[in-house]
């Protein structure tokens, strides 16, 4: 059960009523290459061995310093891990690599029109480049260890590129989402203090190329209303030496990355040896209120912790060649397709654009023609390329040794056509739960030791230990199928050190709730909660049921049910919003919007279209509501709470359940018809 004010969601609402599924188990062949197949490591990563036992990942990295101390809790919760250790994350995924696999191609890219062939990046490329990019970064634009750097750029080499040279540097990065508006770039700018900007002119989606520089101005301009001023803007060209973009350069503000380059062209420069718990980024997410929330993650202990991770649970080998379909200004993106699998020596394929484009194959050709034998995507992508092309798949000559999936609860039924299909019933399948916050992997199976259980995502991972609480802060028994709050006894080192700037935020919103001393410097005390439901089954499989915040999880992007709600409110005419989650065949959630306008306004087409293109500006398009409903009033409870309960009751079609301690039970009646017919 989870309470907000008088709202009451129960368990069934939240739960997903699927059936326990058979298991399936991996192939010989599989288990026999994988990295991780003894199964004493639950052992070896049990409570009597922690913390010590996150040493098996940070040996896995080059230090320049050992730690001293593996877990420090003297500033519960705020976690440092491998403490007095010096490290750096560019030298961990670039430098070290070059005497085994200087040749070797640590970045594929491809980009989204299929006349352009791909692009190979080598590690020495690679090294080339982060070291011209770092010393562009230090000369040019000035910036320096702890510096914050936002950077709002698509799919393109050039951004695990900048991103790794801000790792070099010690300079801290901030990549937002290419496709999130320059608004919301603009807020992210000023709250991590960023005096740079570093954005691109444009890119392909669906065979149009966008501009996206457009989005930098206005992100400049909202960071200098927030009091933020920007500097320079650094622009990257899709096609060096040709602006795609309309709009202008700003003299002494705006150059283009490529221009200035040059002046670096093959010169070098050392990776700053950096404490272990110092930042290495920051990745906003969306949370209960408006504001985006800066997670803080470290170098040592999130470098470690997505690397050991990619090694067992990715089973991530230096000659494989991995896919993640994800887009790097995600988070995923940032652990499972630059730091993890850089770290690891591996082939990381980065797709420019749409998976449809131009049709349902195009995936598959990538996959046929690159020799990839891992890949990792959203069910939402799945779902996608299922309705799109069915038997696409089978018409190309590629085999994948393992996949993964991630963001969101997969249903059995579009689990079996991965299995089947995509995975032509040999690849090996990991349901990943994880978040942002969490750096890495919480719970999925361990490829090679244990079966896959559609439409549950496994047990914890080695070194997480889950309890599901209940809302009083009761343990739920384990294995008894019941739902509560799944929340980690523990800490672990990927977990993000703090919300930037805001240290109350980040305890009152992931350690408030089940803290048992808040003066206490025990990790015992201060169970971490993510916000989740779950359930467990006997066998010890957890499934994930959803948030119970006010987050909606759209196609496996997170978005805040305030942030929607407040760009709706930044139209004159309207009263009030609210926005519920409603359950859609393809991206799992999708925003209902529900509007009232002031008394001096009156309903209109125009008015609903007002409501999305708010949102599309202020958000991003990702965030483009399914219905706009604009209603006479909103339920309320007697208090004034609107009720987005009922109102979700009445867009998913369900019961609304009892509505006559409302304060205007009248209106649901009203509002049923509208929406239901
Ligand atoms: C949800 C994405 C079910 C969950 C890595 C979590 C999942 C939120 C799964 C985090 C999964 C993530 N099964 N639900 N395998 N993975 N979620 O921060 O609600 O974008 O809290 O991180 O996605 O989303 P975020």
């Amino acid at each position: 059960m989870s309470n907000r004010g008088n709202e009451t969601v129960t368990e069934a609402q939240i739960a997903v009523h699927w059936q326990e599924e058979k298991y399936l188990y991996p192939s010989d062949e599989f288990v026999a290459q994988a990295n991780m197949s003894d199964a004493d490591i639950y052992e070896r990563f049990g409570l009597d061995n922690f913390p010590d036992c996150f040493h098996e990942y940070a040996d896995m990295l080059s230090w320049y310093k050992r730690w001293h101390t593996t877990l420090d809790t003297s500033d519960a919760p705020c976690w440092k891990w491998f403490v007095g250790g010096k490290i750096n994350a560019s030298y961990n995924c670039v430098d070290r690599h070059l005497e085994a696999y200087r040749n070797k191609a640590a970045i594929i890219y491809v980009p989204e029109p299929e006349s352009e062939s791909h692009e190979v990046v080598t590690y020495q490329e690679l090294y080339v480049r982060v070291n011209e990019m770092a010393l562009m970064l230090r000369d040019f634009a000035g910036l320096d260890t702890g510096d914050r750097v936002t950077i709002h750029m698509p799919m393109t080499p050039d951004l695990p590129v900048v991103m790794l040279a801000c790792a070099r540097l010690g300079v801290i990065h901030s990549v937002v989402f290419g496709g999130f508006s320059g608004k919301a770039c603009g807020e992210r700018i000023a709250d991590s203090g960023s005096r740079v900007l570093i954005t691109m002119d444009g890119y392909y989606r669906s065979g149009k190329m966008l501009d996206h520089k457009v989005k930098a101005d206005e992100a400049v301009q909202i960071a200098a209303d927030y009091g933020q001023h920007v500097d320079k803007v650094l622009v990257v060209r899709r096609y060096a030496g040709q602006y795609q973009s309309e709009t202008p350069m700003i003299k002494g503000r705006d150059y283009f990355v490529d221009e200035q380059l040059a002046a670096f062209c093959g010169k070098r420069v050392d990776p700053v040896e950096l404490p272990a718990e110092a930042p290495l980024f920051l990745m906003y997410t969306s949370g209960t209120t408006g504001r985006p929330k800066g997670c803080q993650h470290s170098i040592g202990g999130y470098l470690s912790y997505v690397t050991g991770t990619s090694k067992y649970i990715q089973d991530i080998h230096p000659e494989d060649v991995y896919w993640c379909m994800a887009d790097i200004g995600w988070i995923t993106g940032h652990s499972y397709i630059v730091y993890g699998p850089l770290a690891l020596a591996a082939t990381s394929v980065m797709y420019e654009g749409v998976p449809t484009f131009p049709d349902s194959g195009r995936p598959w050709r990538i996959a046929e023609r690159l020799g990839v034998n891992i890949f990792h995507t959203a069910p939402t992508t799945v779902r996608m390329l299922r309705k799109s092309g069915p038997d696409e798949p089978k018409k190309y000559n590629f085999e994948f040794k393992h996949m993964t999936t991630v963001g969101e609860p997969i249903e059995p039924e579009v689990w079996r056509w991965y299995y089947d299909v995509i995975g032509k019933g040999t690849a090996s399948i990991v349901d990943t739960w994880w978040q942002t916050e969490t750096g890495g992997f919480l719970c999925s199976t361990m490829p090679a030791l244990h079966p896959m259980k559609p439409g549950s995502a496994g047990p914890a991972v080695p070194g997480i230990h889950p309890t599901i609480f209940d809302e009083d802060g009761n343990t739920v028994e384990e294995g008894s199928g019941v739902a509560g709050n799944i929340c980690i006894q523990n800490p672990w080192p990927g977990a993000f050190q703090t919300i930037w700037g805001d240290r109350d935020r980040y305890v009152q919103t992931y350690y408030a709730k089940y803290c048992r001393d808040s003066s206490s410097t025990n990790w015992q005390d201060w169970p971490y909660f993510p916000g989740d439901a779950a359930t467990q089954a006997p066998d010890g499989y957890y499934r994930i049921l959803g948030r119970v915040d006010d987050v909606i999880n759209v196609a496996g992007h997170r978005l805040g049910t305030k942030e929607l709600e407040s760009a709706c409110m930044t139209i004159s005419e309207l009263a009030e919003a609210a926005v519920v989650p409603v359950t859609d065949d393809l991206k799992g959630k999708v925003p209902d919007v529900y509007v009232s306008v002031r008394p001096e306004s009156s309903p209109s087409k125009n008015l609903e279209t007002a409501v999305t293109s708010a949102i599309e500006t202020e958000i991003g398009k990702i965030a483009r509501p399914k219905n706009v409903w604009i209603v006479p009033d909103m339920p309320k409870t007697r208090s004034g709470k609107i009720m987005r309960r009922v109102l979700a009751s009445i867009s998913n079609g369900s019961d609304v359940g009892d509505i006559t301690t409302l304060a205007n039970p009248e209106v649901v009646e009203h509002i049923r018809q509208m929406v239901q017919g």
